[in-house]
């Protein structure tokens, strides 16, 4: 019979030691080969809608505070994730009061759901409204102050990326990415841009892609995370396609909405959270007459520098 003494493969090793360490750093190494300890599997990112945590934080009866979209536990991460590199918290902040935030990030992405009210950062002020977007330097204290009524935002970090290699977020001043805001109207313009220009079937979609002064070269928003704008006419179908980035996205506004990931139909819920798994192949269907919106953060930057973001459009399987 095989055994830890006798395997038939290196497959089936444990985990080696050295024979006759001399020093305490000498004995802390360890030996697995390509049979265990190659083409790791992990527990898969799930294809998931968080619609919890968006009621919750809707509820006038939650008190000032962040709602995280957690599932660590089930992704075997140590610290909270929405997904490997990425977490998403619902903020609510009731009329009057405010919320401090000290995300260990390298930069926060907020989008205002309802209400009005201010944030101040770094240094500088800005007066937001729903519907507006604004990014804020990881590491930097903010203050997020509700208006007259009380105040829901969306903030995505990618605090799981710097827990996962245990970082702290940059000093003062050395964040990559300035406060930046972007105003509802002033998005909807651009939107309208999109589509007076007008496309071709080669390009994905009509998303607007949100970046900044300091990371214009990279046409991004944050050097690992990307946002878009994403919009979908009533009665279209944005084109079945995969990439290996991770999506988390807001649903802003799609009546009769629902993708399909991997030949499986899901279907939307406003102001839901939904995670589109990496690589699996995804369309999604406005089965409605009115625009859909919806705010997707990728961890897209990091593929890129990577050189793998394997885009291609794909054809959905049989669910
Ligand atoms: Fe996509």
């Amino acid at each position: 019979m095989p055994d830890d003494a006798h395997p038939l493969s290196i497959a089936e090793m444990p985990v080696q030691r050295p024979a006759s360490p001399a020093t305490a750093a000498e004995a802390r190494g360890r030996f697995f080969n390509t049979g265990n300890g190659f083409n790791v599997q992990l527990p898969a990112v799930p294809d998931r809608i968080f619609t919890d945590e968006p009621m919750r934080a809707l509820d006038p009866a939650t008190p000032t505070g962040l709602i995280a979209c957690d599932i660590s536990g089930e992704l075997a991460c140590a610290f909270p994730a929405t997904t490997p590199l990425v977490l998403a918290h619902y903020a609510r902040i009731r009329s009057g009061e405010s919320l401090e935030t000290d995300f260990n990030a390298s930069g926060v992405i907020a989008y205002a759901i309802t209400g009005s009210g201010g944030t101040r950062c770094s240094g500088e002020d800005i007066a937001w409204k729903a519907g507006d977007l604004f990014v804020l330097p990881g590491g930097a204290h903010a203050t997020h102050t509700a208006g007259d009524s009380d105040a829901v935002l969306w903030i995505v970090t990618n605090e799981p990326q710097l827990a996962f290699e245990n970082l702290r977020a940059p000093a003062s001043g050395k964040a990559p990415t300035d406060v930046v805001h972007y105003r509802g109207g002033e998005i909807m313009r651009q939107i309208d841009l999109l589509y007076d220009v007008g496309r071709g079937e080669n390009i994905a979609g009509s998303a607007l892609i949100f970046s900044a002064q300091r990371q214009e070269a990279t046409r991004n928003i944050l050097p690992t995370l990307t946002a878009a704008m994403n919009s979908l006419p009533g009665g279209a179908v944005q084109r079945p396609h995969r990439h290996n980035s991770v999506a988390v996205s807001l649903i802003i506004k799609g009546e009769r909405c629902f993708s399909v990931i991997d030949g499986k139909r899901k279907d939307w819920a406003q102001w839901a959270t939904t995670i589109t798994p990496p690589v699996a192949v995804h369309s999604h269907h406005n089965g409605g007459n009115e625009m859909a919106l919806f705010l997707i953060i990728q961890d897209g930057g990091i593929y890129y520098h990577a050189r793998a973001m394997g885009f291609e459009f794909a054809e959905q399987p049989d669910a």
